[in-house]
């Protein structure tokens, strides 16, 4: 898929405000400083429609983006940051949460793992509970240019380790680096042919 356009729509904390049309959307969600908003910008290939931030924290609403005026892109503010609490409701801030169990126009979410580190409990905790909500979401790796491809692959093996053990398979999963633009077309096309799917169904 080639990105013709992608405009910012609004920012909202409550899911029942953001945009009420009915085209396909795709959110980015992950941990804070994980990359999901300089992602946003590398598939878009704008250098700042997303804000972005060496501090974690920056994405402090649900962003809606147009893009190609076909369907919505979402970026939203990280979860594990502010002070991480063992129930799942406070680590995972409410309106995050109500965003996915509410937001019908959601075909598919990407969470976002950061490649360099271990399985985080935290992440694993948020996919599980994606699990439970029967939300569908493939795995983004991020930050891969910070290893060399055999740290890679070793790491996409450990994390597909650690998540055999609770899900059947490993979800479909990208590697990806925003700074090198690695992984941008394996996503963009993933998500063309949902579209594609989607209005072929109509
Ligand atoms: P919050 O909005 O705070 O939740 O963070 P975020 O997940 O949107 O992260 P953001 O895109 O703001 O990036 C956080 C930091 O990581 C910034 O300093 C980015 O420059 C850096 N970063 C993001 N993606 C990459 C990447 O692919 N490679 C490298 N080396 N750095 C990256
Ligand atoms: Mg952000």
């Amino acid at each position: 898929m080639k990105i013709i356009s992608a405009e910012f729509v609004m920012s909202n904390s409550d899911v029942a405000k953001c945009p009420k049309s009915n085209i396909p959307e795709y959110a980015f969600i992950g941990r804070s400083n994980v990359g999901k908003s300089s992602l946003i910008n590398m598939l878009t290939s704008r250098k700042s429609l997303a804000k972005t931030s060496g501090r974690p924290g920056k994405t402090q609403l649900i962003n809606h983006f147009i893009i190609n005026k076909e369907w919505h892109l979402v970026d939203l503010p990280g979860y594990g940051y502010a002070r991480v609490s063992k129930s799942t409701k406070k680590t995972f801030q409410k309106f995050i949460t109500d965003y996915f169990k509410q937001r019908e126009q959601l075909v598919s979410a990407f969470v976002l793992i950061d490649i360099r580190h271990e399985p985080q409990p935290v992440d694993l905790e948020f996919m599980q509970w994606m699990g439970e909500q029967q939300i569908p979401f493939s795995i983004i790796f991020t930050k891969a240019d910070k290893l060399k491809p055999k740290a890679i692959e070793r790491h996409v093996e450990d994390y597909q380790n650690v998540l055999l053990e609770t899900w059947e398979e490993m979800p479909n999963h990208f590697v990806t680096s925003s700074t090198k633009n690695i992984g941008k077309d394996d996503v963009l096309n993933y998500i063309g042919n949902i579209n594609e799917e989607l209005s072929a169904s109509k």
